[in-house]
């Protein structure tokens, strides 16, 4: 069902954007949706983009990330404290999220602090079509390229527009599931 809805999604204009825009508050978390997943969270560690149980990745610095907007539709990222197994408080704060754009080779989504920067890091146009996270891309169109590749038990890593190595479309949303997913 939602794969049907992203491929008529993907091709909306720009403005179909606006009145759906404010659907989501400027504090939101992420979680994802897909054939396999029913709303997992969204998790930084080590500067990249995971969904699953954070306490299964083998970071120290790992936690859900708390999203507020940032200007130029910028996502920025908190550790989300209220979800800490760990007593040890996560040392990264304010980092920009971000997919790589179609030159970069790796097409993993991650997170910049602010005195780091790559190459080919789309930091800005983000935005939701209802409650679905989009990019807004350079032609307007809503663009949801977003993949992700099992690593370890309950750990999966995010892409950006990659299934170069097995990595299955996800939807990421800014509500939570209804009921816990398994
Ligand atoms: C990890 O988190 C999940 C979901 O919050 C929880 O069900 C599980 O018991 C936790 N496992 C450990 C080892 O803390
Ligand atoms: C964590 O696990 C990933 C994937 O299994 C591995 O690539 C990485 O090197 C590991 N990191 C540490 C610090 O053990
Ligand atoms: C908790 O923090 C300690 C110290 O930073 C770290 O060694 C350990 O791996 C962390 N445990 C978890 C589950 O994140
Ligand atoms: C932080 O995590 C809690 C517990 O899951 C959740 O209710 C809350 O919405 C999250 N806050 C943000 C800003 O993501
Ligand atoms: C994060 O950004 C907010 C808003 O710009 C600012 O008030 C806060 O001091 C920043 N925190 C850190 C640790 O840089
Ligand atoms: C996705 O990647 C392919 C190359 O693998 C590229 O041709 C295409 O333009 C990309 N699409 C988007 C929307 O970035």
């Amino acid at each position: 069902m939602f794969f049907s809805r992203l491929a008529v999604l993907c091709t909306l204009p720009f403005l179909a954007l606006g009145a759906k825009k404010r659907a989501v508050s400027s504090n939101f978390a992420l979680y994802a949706y897909s054939e396999g997943f029913g709303g997992i969270p969204l998790f930084y560690a080590d500067g990249y983009a995971y969904i699953g149980e954070v306490n299964q990745s083998n970071s120290s610095d790992a936690a859900t990330v708390a999203f507020s907007l940032g200007s130029d539709d910028v996502w920025v990222g908190n550790p989300n404290t209220t979800l800490l197994t760990n007593a040890t408080a996560p040392s990264w704060s304010n980092v920009t999220f971000y997919v790589p754009d179609d030159t970069t080779p790796d097409k993993r989504i991650g997170f910049l602090s602010s005195d780091e920067s790559t190459d080919g890091a789309i930091e800005t146009g983000f935005s939701f079509y209802g409650s679905t996270a989009v990019l807004i891309g350079e032609t307007g169109a809503l663009e949801s390229n977003f993949f992700s590749l099992q690593i370890s038990d309950r750990v999966h890593r995010l892409y950006w527009n990659d299934t170069s190595l097995g990595q299955v479309p996800i939807i990421l949303r800014s509500v939570a599931p209804s009921n816990p997913p398994n």
